[in-house]
């Protein structure tokens, strides 16, 4: 999928749930992502861990090659990993959409997410919660997508750190409408409305879609609590500029 594709894809809506492969049943993955995708999956977010970057250790390009040839939602690979530039053509080639790198990882990442836009694939650009917004600020121009942790990057499962909201309201003041602005770490039913309020378009979701065993009934209860279509598409901040978007 071109980046121009995968972004108007991701335009259209003005929330989109990004199911987070980390706490799954890695013995029946191929089933998992049939699910997902009957589910509505748009978006599967790869939690890539190094197990230096973050002190856990799960998955490679290797499985994500793999599981390209079995899954059509578009790949954005969470790379907490130390040195992504080593290894981006890796996650290019193992067919990723997206890429998302940390500024604690790349203090200057201008240059790679430029090579990321460059070999076609959506960049991202995440911040951990203790990161100040001011630190993104020098690369927004570059930027397709920022990722605002909710919590402290390694493992599903824990508690959403509201800090995350203040920041997602002023990633959203920053950037122009098309990009878009995601939320990561202890989304749920519960915690999706305040982080959609506070501007975020794209809600990364592990715990609250795994625990279950239907994940259409989980994106049910994620969506419910946000605004109907209808009443939103009027604020502009949440829709994606199509126009623009299809300039891109
Ligand atoms: C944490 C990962 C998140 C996490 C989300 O380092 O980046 O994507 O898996 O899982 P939940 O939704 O359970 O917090
Ligand atoms: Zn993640």
């Amino acid at each position: 999928m071109s980046r121009s594709d995968t972004l108007r894809g991701l335009g259209k809506s003005s929330a989109v749930i990004a199911p987070s492969l980390l706490k799954c049943n890695y013995a029946q993955l191929e089933r998992t992502l049939g699910d997902l995708e009957q589910a509505g999956m748009e978006v599967l977010h790869l939690d890539v861990m190094d197990g230096h970057f973050v002190p856990n250790l799960s998955y490679g390009p290797m499985v994500i090659e793999s599981l390209r040839k079995v899954c059509g939602a578009a790949f954005d690979a969470h790379l907490m990993i130390s040195d992504p530039k080593k290894y981006l053509k890796d996650y290019i080639s193992a067919g990723c959409d997206g890429i998302t790198i940390h500024v604690e990882a790349v203090p200057e990442p201008g240059e790679l997410l430029e090579q990321i836009r460059g070999a076609g694939l959506v960049s991202g650009l995440a911040l951990n919660p203790g990161t100040p917004v001011e630190r993104i600020q020098p690369f927004l121009q570059a930027c397709d997508y920022i990722l605002v942790m909710s919590v402290e990057p390694g493992f599903g499962g824990q508690k959403f750190m509201p800090v995350a909201l203040e920041k997602l309201r002023r990633v959203r003041e920053l950037v122009s409408p098309g990009t878009l602005v995601g939320v990561d770490g202890g989304i749920g039913p519960q915690t999706i409305g305040e982080a959609y309020q506070a501007g975020a378009n794209l809600f990364v979701v592990g715990s609250a879609l795994f625990d279950l065993s239907d994940y259409a009934e989980g994106m049910r209860q994620l969506l419910e609590p946000l605004p109907s279509w209808s009443e939103i598409t009027s604020d502009v901040h949440h829709c994606a500029d199509a126009s623009r978007m299809h300039g891109v």
